[in-house]
């Protein structure tokens, strides 16, 4: 690679496994983690942070099995500063073929003040934990978090002193999204001008999106000689989330003229990953989000839609099959065939083996009957129906019917199987799905507090299929469930009782570690 392209090349560092999962609610499964990864790998991301390895059992294993999976992509753990973090989290990333140790602490006086450290002593934590992590690793990545409110001076003197100690690369994170273009890219500007060093390693920006200015800020960065933009899939993470990989991906593409920067993204596997991430993480896109929105190739209005017959571009700045949307929505019916869906489903990203693809079948084919016009969405929420992958869980609504109309209440009927054996109960509630609801919890009583319930249309129409997500809250603990069904009340009771079946893994797997979730 020539001198000129490496410094055109800017890795992409994707954490939706980490900071995104760390996001309330946003809790994947197991299986989950390692699918996603396995996508991330294959659309190019360069380092994927697969967790925070000493947070939980549960996050150990998923970055060492992720790490042990890993085909190309760098995989990454994350580790506060002291030697345990580092130690568990170099078990579990040492499997990877190209592992990488990512270790942080707060810089800006708010957060030295947590482990009540004066800056010299927290200078001294910095350069032991960076030579204790760089003596497992050969590649290290360090941050000072709430690196935009700390002192400029300050900040250079502990760059300095992680790139003494064997830090290869130095991530500059906007913790709590404060930042602005401008000053991002001052900052970044600044650091490579005076921490003597600089030059031997890449900067990182790792932008939070308080202000809605998580891309710019990165953009903005990457423009004053930052090499690596750290993101996630629809820009999921703490609070109003990361800057989203899509977005800097694509900026970076269709303003190659005025931001010259390559990265190794195959762009068309945009759009399936981004589903499977909704899907998994239970955080819809919203219609309008950049690039990956429902919206964002849709053209309503009469001049737009006349405008585009003529000519793409009048209106479009990328086209859809950029980002992997199919061109033609091939509508499926109850009369397409195996070889159609199998077909249909690789294009959406499903690549099934013929026992999978005939579980799937069947299930399409009751759709189908329900249903006139099965379309891609109807298909990733069927692939994405949790309810329907019942098979090792405790409880499954086998029969619902409900009673409602004008006149309340509204009654349900349910039959529930719990561990193999039908129950059967009758519960009146305040409209269809609380009584649903309350004959669920009459059958399984539980003091899990409602955190979210959320209907979404996947597609037009009356008949169209309803995904609903649950969120529920115990002692802190969040689960999820989904379910989607053209009758939203089943739905609804399905994605409750997949929350609970989720609930109860939970309770079983929980370790007091998970109190240790905390980084930014
Ligand atoms: O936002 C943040 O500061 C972080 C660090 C752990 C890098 O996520
Ligand atoms: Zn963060």
């Amino acid at each position: 690679m020539t001198d000129k392209s490496k410094q055109d090349r800017v890795v992409i560092f994707d954490t939706t496994l980490r900071d995104g999962e760390q996001s309330p609610g946003a809790t994947m499964t197991h299986d989950e983690k390692l699918e996603i990864a396995e996508m991330l790998d294959e659309m190019g991301v360069d380092i994927i942070e697969a967790g925070f390895p000493i947070a939980s059992e549960g996050d150990f294993a998923a970055v060492s099995d992720i790490a042990k999976q890993a085909k190309q992509s760098v995989i990454c753990g994350l580790a506060r500063a002291n030697f345990k973090d580092i130690d568990r989290c170099w078990e579990a990333v040492k499997h990877a073929r190209r592992p990488r140790i990512h270790t942080f602490i707060g810089t800006s006086p708010l957060h030295r003040a947590i482990p009540n450290l004066d800056m010299d002593q927290m200078a001294e934590r910095i350069h032991d934990t960076v030579t204790h992590a760089r003596n497992l690793c050969d590649n290290v990545q360090w941050s000072p978090m709430d690196a935009t409110r700390t002192e400029h001076d300050y900040l250079c003197r502990v760059v300095e002193i992680a790139i003494k100690a064997g830090a290869t690369t130095i991530n500059i994170p906007d913790t709590v999204g404060y930042t602005a273009p401008r000053e991002s890219a001052a900052l970044i500007r600044m650091l490579i001008e005076k921490v003597p060093g600089a030059d031997e390693i890449i900067f990182a920006t790792h932008c939070h999106n308080d202000l809605g200015m998580a891309t710019a800020n990165a953009l903005a960065a990457v423009e004053a000689g930052a090499r690596q933009i750290e993101c996630t899939i629809n820009g999921l993470g703490e609070r109003a989330g990361n800057t989203a990989l899509e977005e800097v991906v694509m900026a970076l593409k269709v303003r190659n003229d005025i931001m010259p920067y390559r990265t190794g993204i195959d762009t068309t596997k945009i759009m399936n990953v981004s589903r499977r991430v909704a899907a998994v993480s239970g955080f819809p896109v919203q219609f309008n989000k950049a690039i990956v929105g429902k919206n964002a190739f849709a053209h309503e209005s009469g001049i737009h839609q006349d405008g585009m017959l003529k000519n793409a571009e009048t209106f479009e700045i990328m086209r859809p099959e950029d980002i992997g949307l199919a061109a033609t929505n091939l509508v499926m019916g109850k009369h397409s065939g195996r070889a159609a869906l199998r077909s249909k489903l690789k294009d959406l990203g499903y690549d099934l083996a013929d026992n999978q693809l005939n579980d799937v079948f069947v299930r399409f084919k009751a759709l189908a009957d329900r249903k006139k016009e099965v379309y891609d969405d109807d298909l990733v929420a069927l692939m994405t129906d949790q309810a329907s992958e019942a098979a090792g869980d405790l409880m499954q609504v086998k029969f619902l019917r409900v009673i409602c109309g004008t006149e309340a209440p509204q009654s349900a009927d349910l039959i529930l199987t719990i561990d193999g054996k039908d129950h059967q109960v009758t519960a009146q509630g305040d409209g269809p799905v609380d009584a649903a609801f309350n004959a669920v919890k009459k059958l399984f009583p539980h003091d899990a507090r409602l955190a979210l319930y959320q209907v979404h249309a996947v597609t037009e129409g009356t008949d169209a299929q309803a995904t609903v997500s649950v969120r529920l809250e115990e002692d802190g603990k969040i689960v999820t469930g989904q379910s989607s069904d053209t009758d939203t009340v089943v739905a609804s009771a399905r994605a409750y009782v997949s929350a609970l079946n989720n609930l109860v893994v939970r309770r079983a797997k929980t370790k007091p570690e998970d109190e240790l979730k905390s980084a930014g």
